[in-house]
Protein backbone atom coordinates (compact mmCIF):
# COMPACT_ATOMS: atom_id res chain seq x y z
CA UNK A 1 0.00 0.00 0.00
CA UNK A 2 1.08 3.64 -0.33
CA UNK A 3 0.76 6.43 2.05
CA UNK A 4 0.83 9.77 2.63
CA UNK A 5 2.46 11.18 5.64
CA UNK A 6 2.66 14.91 6.41
CA UNK A 7 6.10 15.31 7.96
CA UNK A 8 6.52 18.02 10.97
CA UNK A 9 9.78 18.08 12.26
CA UNK A 10 9.46 21.60 14.08
CA UNK A 11 11.79 22.61 16.39
CA UNK A 12 14.87 21.63 18.84
CA UNK A 13 15.52 17.88 18.74
CA UNK A 14 12.39 17.54 16.18
CA UNK A 15 13.65 17.35 13.13
CA UNK A 16 16.46 14.77 14.20
CA UNK A 17 13.69 12.51 15.85
CA UNK A 18 11.67 12.42 12.92
CA UNK A 19 14.66 11.45 11.17
CA UNK A 20 14.84 8.32 12.81
CA UNK A 21 11.00 7.63 12.46
CA UNK A 22 10.87 8.25 8.66
CA UNK A 23 13.80 6.22 8.65
CA UNK A 24 12.09 2.89 10.59
CA UNK A 25 9.46 3.36 8.58
CA UNK A 26 11.17 3.51 5.22
CA UNK A 27 12.51 -0.04 6.35
CA UNK A 28 9.07 -1.22 7.59
CA UNK A 29 8.57 0.10 4.12
CA UNK A 30 11.04 -2.25 2.52
CA UNK A 31 10.20 -5.82 4.41
CA UNK A 32 6.53 -5.44 3.95
CA UNK A 33 5.89 -4.05 0.81
CA UNK A 34 4.62 -0.30 1.65
CA UNK A 35 5.35 3.29 0.12
CA UNK A 36 5.50 6.33 2.43
CA UNK A 37 4.98 9.41 0.99
CA UNK A 38 6.35 12.07 3.07
CA UNK A 39 4.85 15.94 2.62
CA UNK A 40 7.33 18.57 4.49
CA UNK A 41 5.00 20.87 6.72
CA UNK A 42 6.22 23.86 9.04
CA UNK A 43 5.05 24.41 12.25
CA UNK A 44 6.29 26.04 15.78
CA UNK A 45 9.38 28.13 15.67
CA UNK A 46 10.44 27.14 12.47
CA UNK A 47 7.31 28.11 10.92
CA UNK A 48 6.99 31.55 12.63
CA UNK A 49 10.74 32.07 11.11
CA UNK A 50 9.51 31.59 7.77
CA UNK A 51 5.89 32.49 7.26
CA UNK A 52 5.43 34.69 10.79
CA UNK A 53 2.45 32.35 12.45
CA UNK A 54 3.35 29.25 13.93
CA UNK A 55 0.70 27.21 11.52
CA UNK A 56 -0.36 28.73 7.73
CA UNK A 57 -3.61 27.86 7.18
CA UNK A 58 -1.79 25.62 3.95
CA UNK A 59 0.27 24.13 6.33
CA UNK A 60 -3.12 22.66 8.43
CA UNK A 61 -4.61 21.87 4.85
CA UNK A 62 -1.64 19.97 3.81
CA UNK A 63 -2.28 17.87 7.10
CA UNK A 64 -5.34 17.62 6.30
CA UNK A 65 -4.84 16.13 2.80
CA UNK A 66 -3.11 13.50 4.12
CA UNK A 67 -3.62 9.62 5.53
CA UNK A 68 -1.81 10.51 9.05
CA UNK A 69 0.87 13.80 10.67
CA UNK A 70 3.94 12.46 12.25
CA UNK A 71 5.49 15.16 14.27
CA UNK A 72 8.85 15.96 16.07
CA UNK A 73 8.07 18.53 18.94
CA UNK A 74 7.24 22.27 18.93
CA UNK A 75 8.68 25.62 20.43
CA UNK A 76 12.03 26.48 22.19
CA UNK A 77 13.52 28.25 25.06
CA UNK A 78 11.40 31.25 26.07
CA UNK A 79 14.16 33.28 26.18
CA UNK A 80 13.85 33.50 22.87
CA UNK A 81 12.18 36.73 22.12
CA UNK A 82 11.80 36.19 18.37
CA UNK A 83 9.48 33.68 19.62
CA UNK A 84 8.34 34.17 22.54
CA UNK A 85 8.04 38.62 22.81
CA UNK A 86 4.87 38.22 21.35
CA UNK A 87 1.05 37.50 21.87
CA UNK A 88 0.45 33.64 23.06
CA UNK A 89 -1.63 33.15 19.50
CA UNK A 90 1.69 33.69 17.85
CA UNK A 91 3.87 31.63 19.49
CA UNK A 92 5.43 28.13 18.80
CA UNK A 93 3.32 26.24 20.90
CA UNK A 94 -0.21 27.72 19.76
CA UNK A 95 0.77 25.81 16.74
CA UNK A 96 0.52 22.73 18.16
CA UNK A 97 -2.90 23.91 19.94
CA UNK A 98 -4.28 24.67 16.27
CA UNK A 99 -3.78 21.82 14.33
CA UNK A 100 -5.19 19.87 17.08
CA UNK A 101 -8.37 22.03 17.16
CA UNK A 102 -7.99 22.57 13.21
CA UNK A 103 -8.29 18.41 12.51
CA UNK A 104 -10.63 17.69 15.63
CA UNK A 105 -7.68 15.41 17.22
CA UNK A 106 -9.62 15.46 20.31
CA UNK A 107 -8.48 11.86 21.76
CA UNK A 108 -4.67 12.08 22.86
CA UNK A 109 -3.60 8.53 23.39
CA UNK A 110 -0.38 7.97 25.82
CA UNK A 111 0.99 4.42 27.07
CA UNK A 112 3.32 4.39 29.97
CA UNK A 113 5.08 1.02 30.32
CA UNK A 114 7.91 0.27 32.05
CA UNK A 115 10.63 -2.42 29.67
CA UNK A 116 12.33 -4.59 31.70
CA UNK A 117 15.78 -3.29 30.19
CA UNK A 118 15.20 0.51 31.50
CA UNK A 119 13.66 -0.57 34.19
CA UNK A 120 16.94 0.81 36.68
CA UNK A 121 15.88 4.01 34.79
CA UNK A 122 12.80 3.65 36.43
CA UNK A 123 12.66 6.65 39.63
CA UNK A 124 10.54 4.06 42.02
CA UNK A 125 11.40 1.90 44.61
CA UNK A 126 11.60 -1.82 43.65
CA UNK A 127 9.12 -2.83 45.99
CA UNK A 128 6.38 0.12 44.35
CA UNK A 129 7.18 -1.28 40.60
CA UNK A 130 6.75 -4.63 41.64
CA UNK A 131 5.89 -6.51 38.56
CA UNK A 132 5.82 -3.17 36.54
CA UNK A 133 2.98 -1.51 35.04
CA UNK A 134 1.34 -0.70 31.63
CA UNK A 135 -0.95 2.01 31.59
CA UNK A 136 -2.70 4.00 28.54
CA UNK A 137 -3.34 7.79 29.24
CA UNK A 138 -6.36 9.28 27.06
CA UNK A 139 -6.56 13.17 27.62
CA UNK A 140 -9.38 14.97 26.18
CA UNK A 141 -7.44 17.15 23.63
CA UNK A 142 -9.33 19.75 21.85
CA UNK A 143 -11.77 21.05 24.90
CA UNK A 144 -11.08 22.56 28.38
CA UNK A 145 -9.04 25.29 29.86
CA UNK A 146 -6.75 25.43 27.57
CA UNK A 147 -9.44 26.48 24.28
CA UNK A 148 -11.79 28.44 26.21
CA UNK A 149 -11.41 31.88 26.08
CA UNK A 150 -9.45 33.62 28.08
CA UNK A 151 -7.92 37.27 28.87
CA UNK A 152 -6.27 39.31 31.16
CA UNK A 153 -7.42 42.68 32.45
CA UNK A 154 -6.73 45.51 35.00
CA UNK A 155 -9.99 46.81 37.45
CA UNK A 156 -9.31 49.14 39.03
CA UNK A 157 -5.79 49.15 38.58
CA UNK A 158 -5.17 45.50 39.67
CA UNK A 159 -4.25 43.26 36.83
CA UNK A 160 -6.28 39.69 36.60
CA UNK A 161 -6.45 37.47 34.09
CA UNK A 162 -8.95 34.58 33.56
CA UNK A 163 -9.49 31.77 31.73
CA UNK A 164 -12.29 29.75 31.17
CA UNK A 165 -12.79 25.62 31.47
CA UNK A 166 -16.52 24.96 29.28
CA UNK A 167 -16.92 20.94 28.56
CA UNK A 168 -19.88 20.05 26.45
CA UNK A 169 -21.45 16.27 27.20
CA UNK A 170 -20.31 15.59 23.39
CA UNK A 171 -16.66 16.38 24.27
CA UNK A 172 -16.85 14.12 27.42
CA UNK A 173 -18.77 11.16 25.57
CA UNK A 174 -16.90 11.25 22.29
CA UNK A 175 -13.38 10.77 24.52
CA UNK A 176 -15.11 8.25 27.02
CA UNK A 177 -15.85 6.26 23.90
CA UNK A 178 -12.15 5.78 22.59
CA UNK A 179 -11.52 4.91 26.49
CA UNK A 180 -13.61 2.09 26.70
CA UNK A 181 -13.36 0.91 23.34
CA UNK A 182 -9.39 1.04 24.07
CA UNK A 183 -9.75 -0.60 27.44
CA UNK A 184 -12.01 -3.50 26.01
CA UNK A 185 -8.77 -4.83 24.23
CA UNK A 186 -6.62 -4.50 27.59
CA UNK A 187 -7.73 -5.43 31.18
CA UNK A 188 -10.88 -3.83 31.09
CA UNK A 189 -10.56 -1.06 33.03
CA UNK A 190 -10.94 2.78 33.30
CA UNK A 191 -9.83 5.16 35.84
CA UNK A 192 -11.65 8.38 35.41
CA UNK A 193 -9.79 11.25 36.89
CA UNK A 194 -11.67 14.76 37.55
CA UNK A 195 -11.69 17.25 40.60
CA UNK A 196 -15.50 16.56 41.40
CA UNK A 197 -15.32 17.49 44.71
CA UNK A 198 -15.22 21.16 43.15
CA UNK A 199 -15.35 21.40 39.74
CA UNK A 200 -19.07 21.80 37.60
CA UNK A 201 -17.13 20.42 34.48
CA UNK A 202 -16.08 17.71 36.70
CA UNK A 203 -19.32 16.79 37.89
CA UNK A 204 -20.95 16.74 34.07
CA UNK A 205 -17.48 14.74 33.27
CA UNK A 206 -18.45 12.25 35.76
CA UNK A 207 -22.04 11.55 35.08
CA UNK A 208 -21.75 11.09 31.26
CA UNK A 209 -18.47 9.20 31.85
CA UNK A 210 -21.33 6.52 33.81
CA UNK A 211 -23.77 7.06 30.95
CA UNK A 212 -20.84 5.78 28.87
CA UNK A 213 -19.72 2.83 31.38
CA UNK A 214 -23.15 1.73 30.78
CA UNK A 215 -22.68 0.52 27.02
CA UNK A 216 -19.29 -1.42 28.49
CA UNK A 217 -20.73 -3.62 30.70
CA UNK A 218 -17.35 -6.36 30.51
CA UNK A 219 -15.00 -2.88 31.87
CA UNK A 220 -14.85 -1.89 35.20
CA UNK A 221 -14.98 1.95 35.61
CA UNK A 222 -13.59 3.81 38.38
CA UNK A 223 -13.68 7.39 39.41
CA UNK A 224 -10.44 9.06 41.03
CA UNK A 225 -9.65 12.53 42.08
CA UNK A 226 -7.35 14.40 40.00
CA UNK A 227 -4.66 15.23 43.22
CA UNK A 228 -5.24 11.28 44.43
CA UNK A 229 -4.29 10.48 40.95
CA UNK A 230 -0.82 12.15 41.08
CA UNK A 231 -0.48 10.40 44.26
CA UNK A 232 -1.58 6.94 43.16
CA UNK A 233 0.67 6.76 40.44
CA UNK A 234 3.68 7.02 42.29
CA UNK A 235 2.80 4.43 44.75
CA UNK A 236 0.71 2.26 43.14
CA UNK A 237 1.05 2.63 39.27
CA UNK A 238 0.24 -1.33 38.62
CA UNK A 239 -3.20 -0.47 39.51
CA UNK A 240 -4.09 1.42 36.51
CA UNK A 241 -5.12 0.31 33.18
CA UNK A 242 -6.74 2.98 31.60
CA UNK A 243 -7.03 6.42 32.58
CA UNK A 244 -9.74 9.05 30.87
CA UNK A 245 -9.32 12.82 31.93
CA UNK A 246 -9.40 16.15 30.95
CA UNK A 247 -6.91 18.07 28.97
CA UNK A 248 -5.37 19.64 31.05
CA UNK A 249 -5.07 16.61 34.26
CA UNK A 250 -3.68 14.94 31.43
CA UNK A 251 -1.26 17.38 30.62
CA UNK A 252 0.10 17.03 33.91
CA UNK A 253 -0.62 12.97 34.66
CA UNK A 254 0.81 11.84 31.63
CA UNK A 255 4.41 13.84 32.32
CA UNK A 256 4.23 12.02 35.48
CA UNK A 257 3.27 8.85 34.30
CA UNK A 258 5.97 9.44 31.32
CA UNK A 259 8.88 9.99 34.37
CA UNK A 260 8.39 6.72 36.12
CA UNK A 261 8.91 4.84 33.49
CA UNK A 262 12.40 6.33 33.40
CA UNK A 263 12.30 8.86 31.07
CA UNK A 264 10.13 10.92 29.31
CA UNK A 265 12.30 9.86 26.05
CA UNK A 266 10.26 6.87 25.47
CA UNK A 267 6.33 7.74 25.49
CA UNK A 268 4.50 8.00 21.86
CA UNK A 269 1.52 9.21 21.46
CA UNK A 270 -1.25 9.40 19.11
CA UNK A 271 -3.88 12.23 18.84
CA UNK A 272 -7.22 10.78 17.25
CA UNK A 273 -9.73 11.91 15.10
CA UNK A 274 -13.46 10.07 15.29
CA UNK A 275 -11.93 7.99 12.50
CA UNK A 276 -8.22 6.74 11.47
CA UNK A 277 -6.92 10.02 11.07
CA UNK A 278 -4.28 10.78 13.48
CA UNK A 279 -1.41 12.76 14.67
CA UNK A 280 1.64 10.91 15.99
CA UNK A 281 4.19 12.49 18.17
CA UNK A 282 6.15 11.97 21.11
CA UNK A 283 4.87 13.12 24.26
CA UNK A 284 8.08 14.97 25.30
CA UNK A 285 8.95 18.70 23.62
CA UNK A 286 11.91 20.04 21.55
CA UNK A 287 14.65 19.90 24.43
CA UNK A 288 16.27 22.95 22.84
CA UNK A 289 19.11 22.78 25.22
CA UNK A 290 20.11 19.45 23.74
CA UNK A 291 19.38 20.10 19.94
CA UNK A 292 21.61 19.53 17.63
CA UNK A 293 23.87 17.47 19.21
CA UNK A 294 23.01 13.71 18.13
CA UNK A 295 22.03 12.98 21.33
CA UNK A 296 18.03 12.81 21.82
CA UNK A 297 16.44 9.85 22.26
CA UNK A 298 14.21 8.92 18.72
CA UNK A 299 12.58 6.02 20.83
CA UNK A 300 9.51 7.94 21.26
CA UNK A 301 8.94 9.23 17.88
CA UNK A 302 9.93 5.92 16.39
CA UNK A 303 6.64 4.31 18.89
CA UNK A 304 4.84 7.06 17.46
CA UNK A 305 5.23 6.12 14.42
CA UNK A 306 4.07 2.54 15.67
CA UNK A 307 0.96 4.10 16.80
CA UNK A 308 0.66 5.17 13.59
CA UNK A 309 1.34 2.19 11.67
CA UNK A 310 -1.56 0.44 14.21
CA UNK A 311 -4.02 3.14 14.25
CA UNK A 312 -4.15 5.03 11.09
CA UNK A 313 -3.15 2.35 8.61
CA UNK A 314 -4.29 -0.79 10.37
CA UNK A 315 -1.06 -2.35 9.92
CA UNK A 316 -0.97 -4.06 13.28
CA UNK A 317 1.90 -7.00 12.39
CA UNK A 318 4.76 -3.88 10.95
CA UNK A 319 3.49 -2.15 14.30
CA UNK A 320 4.11 -4.97 16.49
CA UNK A 321 7.83 -5.58 14.47
CA UNK A 322 8.73 -2.10 15.07
CA UNK A 323 7.85 -2.26 19.02
CA UNK A 324 9.66 -5.83 18.71
CA UNK A 325 12.87 -4.14 17.55
CA UNK A 326 12.66 -1.73 20.44
CA UNK A 327 12.24 -3.71 22.81
CA UNK A 328 14.90 -5.55 21.43
CA UNK A 329 16.96 -2.90 20.94
CA UNK A 330 17.11 -2.09 24.98
CA UNK A 331 17.74 -5.33 25.41
CA UNK A 332 20.63 -5.85 23.69
CA UNK A 333 21.97 -2.88 25.79
CA UNK A 334 21.89 0.19 23.87
CA UNK A 335 20.97 3.20 25.82
CA UNK A 336 20.69 7.23 24.76
CA UNK A 337 22.39 9.42 27.48
CA UNK A 338 18.29 10.11 29.25
CA UNK A 339 18.43 6.00 29.74
CA UNK A 340 22.31 5.33 30.32
CA UNK A 341 23.06 3.02 33.33
CA UNK A 342 26.03 1.26 34.13
CA UNK A 343 26.79 -1.33 31.73
CA UNK A 344 25.15 -0.34 28.91
CA UNK A 345 26.44 0.43 25.40
CA UNK A 346 26.08 4.50 24.85
CA UNK A 347 24.83 5.26 21.79
CA UNK A 348 23.55 8.40 19.98
CA UNK A 349 20.21 9.54 17.93
CA UNK A 350 21.46 7.98 14.88
CA UNK A 351 22.30 4.70 15.69
CA UNK A 352 19.68 4.16 18.04
CA UNK A 353 17.36 4.52 14.74
CA UNK A 354 20.33 2.35 12.93
CA UNK A 355 20.25 -0.42 15.58
CA UNK A 356 16.36 -0.45 15.76
CA UNK A 357 15.95 -0.91 11.86
CA UNK A 358 18.65 -3.69 12.12
CA UNK A 359 16.72 -5.53 14.23
CA UNK A 360 13.33 -5.03 12.13
CA UNK A 361 15.55 -6.49 8.93
CA UNK A 362 16.80 -9.63 11.49
CA UNK A 363 13.08 -10.48 12.74
CA UNK A 364 12.06 -11.50 9.15
CA UNK A 365 14.65 -13.77 8.93
C1 LIG B 1 1.82 18.35 25.48
C2 LIG B 1 2.44 19.71 25.60
C3 LIG B 1 1.47 20.72 25.01
C4 LIG B 1 0.16 20.58 25.75
C5 LIG B 1 1.97 22.18 25.06
C6 LIG B 1 3.29 22.33 24.34
C7 LIG B 1 0.94 23.13 24.52
O1 LIG B 1 2.73 19.98 26.93
O2 LIG B 1 1.58 17.90 24.36
O3 LIG B 1 1.58 17.73 26.51
O4 LIG B 1 0.03 21.04 26.85
O5 LIG B 1 -0.73 19.94 25.22
MG1 LIG C 1 2.48 18.36 28.22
Amino acid sequence: MEYRIASISGDGIGPEIVEEAKKVLNKVGELYGHRFHYEEVLMGGISIDTYGVPLTDEALETARSCDAVLLGAVGGNVGNSRWYDVAPNLRPEAGLLAIRKGLNLFANIRPAYLYEGPSDACPLKKEIIGDGFDMVIVRELTGGLYFGERHTEEVNGIRQAVDTLVYSETEIRRVAVKAFQIAQKRRKKVTSVDKANVLDSSRLWRSVVEEVAKEYPEVTLEHMLVDNCAMQLVMNPGQFDVILTENMFGDILSDEASMITGSIGMLSSASLNEGKFGLYEPSHGSAPDIAGKGIANPVATILSAAMMLRFSFDLDREADAVEAAVRQTLADGFRTADIMADGMQPVGTEEMGDRICERLTDSLK
